[in-house]
């Protein structure tokens, strides 16, 4: 099992075990006095592993199971998470332990952030997407008023536990919604030069006929993927923990992701987070090669790495609604610029500054 640190003036904020087994996250749980565990009500089965594993050790205090869906990644969740805390009396020395996506990780590591002024929290995410991104950097919150993740803090977990064998009993879908924010990590930073291997093993998972079985049997690779994913976020996070700059490097894809989700939302179409960045990433690559940072043919490359790997590339929707959506993106600063990440080629991106006027100009 790998160990990466997010490590900020010397000191260790945060550790991310890669390559883990659900059975030993108790003994990581042992240390606290009190340990609460949220989690999504799909998972469930990994809650009572966990449970069983504290079973002698007198410091388990009970599960509350939520709903983790975009409807319900609100604050009445998060205060159901605080009461269920205080009901049960639990103290500043209480552990919240997540299992679930990152909606579950998001909401749980947001109310015990906030209750009596801040408790301790851990980790086990159980989808692709969340080991590879949302468990790992501190980001927590909640949507308010149909603004996604607009209230939240950064606050480090003390762990994240990421077990392979999870990804086994993902349902396909949601898999490949997780190679998106993988395949997106070694755009930006590509020095463990696995962004090849990674499209190779995805393409060779999406063209098997039983999925979950080439998902197990390519085990070891995908350890190794997440594991050096881990550790360039855990890197990035490491240096600019409140996204004051390199940080936004990580959001490659996203400000067209949310403009998709947004517009997915209004039209009642089902688009996946992970699939919103795939379409995201490659306007992110039009636009790098039409303002002159990248050499021609970027998009049509990252385009046919992402569709073998089974993700979609194309936005339903066109560069014009998008631009109207994306004027409402908390990330959009004063003057109406936007910090978009750029690629110049894959494992180097950079940010550049544009309203939403130049960089639709620039992909019509
Ligand atoms: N999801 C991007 C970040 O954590 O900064």
């Amino acid at each position: 099992m790998a160990e990466t640190t997010i490590t900020v003036d010397g000191k260790v904020l945060s550790r991310v075990y890669a390559g883990a087994s659900v059975k030993d996250a108790a003994q990581y749980l042992l240390p606290y006095p009190e340990v609460f565990i949220v989690c999504d009500r799909h998972v469930v089965s990994y809650a009572k592993i966990v449970e069983d594993g504290l079973a002698h050790a007198g410091n388990f205090k009970g599960t509350l199971v939520i709903e983790a869906t975009e409807e319900k990644k609100t604050m009445d969740t998060v205060l159901k998470i605080c009461a269920f805390l205080l009901s049960r009396g639990a103290s500043r020395k209480a552990m919240v332990f997540a299992i679930g996506g990152g909606i579950t990780t998001d909401m749980a590591g947001f109310a015990a952030s906030i209750y009596k002024r801040g408790c301790r929290f851990a980790y086990l995410p159980t989808t692709l997407l969340s080991q590879v991104d949302a468990a790992i950097g501190g980001k927590t919150g909640v949507n308010y008023e149909s603004l996604k993740n607009m209230l939240g803090v950064i606050r480090q977990p003390d762990f994240t536990f990421e077990c392979p064998e999870v990804l086994e009993t993902l349902p396909y879908r949601d898999f490949v919604s997780g190679t998106a924010e993988l395949l997106k990590t070694f755009i930006i930073d590509d020095s463990a030069n696995l962004y090849g291997k990674t499209v190779n093993v995805l393409s060779q998972i999406n063209n098997a006929s039983d999925k979950a079985a080439a998902i197990k049997e390519n085990r070891d690779a995908l350890v190794q993927m997440i594991e050096a994913a881990a550790a360039v976020k855990a890197g990035v996070v490491s240096r600019d923990q409140f996204e004051c700059g390199e940080r936004r490097k990580l959001n490659l894809g996203h400000t067209f992701a949310h403009a998709i989700e947004h517009e997915a939302r209004v039209k009642n179409v089902d688009i996946a987070h992970g699939e919103a960045v795939a379409m995201g990433m490659v306007l992110a690559a039009r636009l790098s090669e039409k303002a002159g940072m990248a050499e021609l043919g970027l998009e049509s490359l990252i385009k046919e790495n992402l569709k073998v790997c089974g993700l979609p590339v194309e936005s339903p929707f066109p560069v014009e609604t998008l631009a109207a959506a994306m004027k409402l993106d908390k990330k959009a600063e004063t003057g109406g610029r936007i910090h978009f990440v750029l690629i110049a080629k894959i494992g180097d991106v950079e940010m550049k500054d544009m309203t939403v006027e130049e960089a639709e100009a620039l992909l019509k």
